[in-house]
């Protein structure tokens, strides 16, 4: 593998897409439940997690939260940064937020990929692998009846990426940090399951099989691409997906659920997607809160052309990201209200973060609702949205500048704004469906 040339891979890869789309027949079937296919999401820090860490304080998994939005900035803004023919997609996201609990082969292992909304390659460890040092049982397309590799001849863009020896279609990613995976593409059944709801399985679905891999893929069993790319799982099942989140801050929490295709809950109010370059965007107008609109000229949140500026509704960030303008007004009119009563403190390391001093859960009881207008529907965000515990003395307001040093700053609404929420992903006819909700009772 060429390791400087992040973007000849990307390249190859598009080619896939291509020829994917024009010769691969998916045949998914959803046998057993007519929701389709449904499936527990864990929160990395939940107890159900493989990554479960009983002695991490609430300190460490705020830190933590915050380490991977940060990263997830970095991504999303090197992603949309490129030049518009390359696929952004293909890059690695880096750690996720939430985990599926998936079932792989024949018969069937049991997975937890990283959900991303933000790539659209989905690979995982296969053993044998190189590097791999995954907690969770490792899947081995040997013992598995229904592992198919693609050959060679399955198309021009494995002609050209072809490992003779095997006769095996390969992929390679490298990522601008060093991350990388590289293995073959193969094809496979995939199952979801629920306790007392019952299996679905997705048959022939292509995966990257990854045979190496690198920090800081060691530990998880792989990422499950739900960005619009063609190869996306979210497109080789169907064309819409849904999620429900409840609160990311009990670790005990157990109805988070994803559903992929035609099952998915397209509930409540809709409003336009916006899909390029894998990304799912949202066409932003206002934040009030409460009931004061605040001065932004919804001009900030608008793309523009090539590749920069925009919101994007993510899965891999927990904070939300907003331009200057925007994150100006709403910190000025949080200080307003939290400063008025509560004491500034500065968080170690993070000297620019807005925080206070006190108890989120009492002292912000009267701290109004905030809520991002979009065109068509509104995303209401309580205080376990807006705010981050990151001590047992201290919180902090969980949304951030995106950074004024380059022109093309993008707006990131991430997984702590989507919390009880139904969030509904209908891709071919483009719109986004949000419910504010309990997700005990959706599931
Ligand atoms: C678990 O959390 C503790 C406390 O922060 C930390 O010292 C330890 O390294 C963590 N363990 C793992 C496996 O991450």
């Amino acid at each position: 593998m060429e390791p400087a040339s992040p973007f000849v891979h990307d390249a190859k890869l598009f080619l896939v897409i291509l020829v994917f789309l024009s010769t691969t027949n998916i045949t998914s079937s959803a046998a057993t439940s007519p929701r389709g296919f449904v499936t527990e999401l864990i929160h990395h820090d939940s107890i159900l997690s493989p990554f479960y860490n009983a002695s991490a304080t609430v300190a460490d998994r705020a830190t933590r939260a915050r380490e991977r939005s940060v990263a997830r900035l970095s991504y999303l803004k090197a992603a949309m940064s490129g030049t518009p023919d390359s696929v952004r997609g293909i890059m690695f996201p880096g750690e996720g937020v939430f985990l599926v609990s998936m079932y792989i082969g024949n018969p069937p292992v049991h997975q937890f990929m990283y959900m991303d909304t933000g790539s659209s390659l989905t690979w995982l460890h296969c053993f044998p692998c190189i590097g791999c040092t995954t907690t969770t049982p490792i899947y081995d397309p040997s013992r598995s009846s229904t592992y198919y590799p693609l050959p060679c001849d399955h198309d021009p863009y494995c002609a050209a990426n072809c490992d003779m020896q095997r006769n095996e279609c390969t992929y390679g990613a490298v990522y601008a940090d060093g991350a990388s995976s590289s293995g073959n593409f193969a094809t496979e059944d995939l199952m979801f399951y629920i306790e007392n709801e019952g299996e679905t399985f997705a048959s022939d679905i292509i995966f990257g099989c990854a045979r190496a891999v690198n920090e800081p893929y060691r530990d998880i069993s792989g990422i499950m691409g739900l960005g619009n790319g063609e190869r996306s799982l979210a497109n080789q099942v169907g064309t819409k997906f849904s999620y429900c989140i409840g609160s990311l801050d009990d670790p005990n929490y157990a109805h988070n659920r994803l559903v992929l295709g035609n099952g998915a809950v397209l509930v409540g109010r809709s409003t336009p997607l916006d899909l390029d370059m894998g990304h799912y965007f949202l066409s932003l107008v206002g934040i009030s809160v409460g009931n004061e609109q605040l001065p932004i000229n919804r001009r900030v949140f608008r793309r523009r052309w090539p590749g920069t500026g925009g919101v994007i509704i993510d899965s891999g960030a927990e904070w939300i990201y907003l331009v200057r303008d925007a994150y100006v007004q709403l910190r000025s009119t949080v200080e307003r209200i939290v400063g008025s009563y509560l004491a500034r403190v500065t968080i170690r390391n993070h000297p620019g973060w807005l925080c206070y001093r006190g108890s989120a859960s009492i002292d912000l009881e009267d701290f109004p609702p905030v809520t991002f207008h979009f065109d068509g529907a509104n995303l209401v965000l309580g205080v376990t949205s807006m705010f981050q515990v990151v001590t047992s003395t201290s919180f902090c307001m969980a949304v951030d500048k995106a950074n004024g040093q380059t022109p093309d700053d993008i707006n990131i609404i991430g997984m702590l704004a989507q919390q009880h929420h139904n969030i509904g992903y209908d891709i071919s006819r483009r719109m986004l469906y949000i419910r504010q909700t309990n997700c005990e009772r959706v599931n």
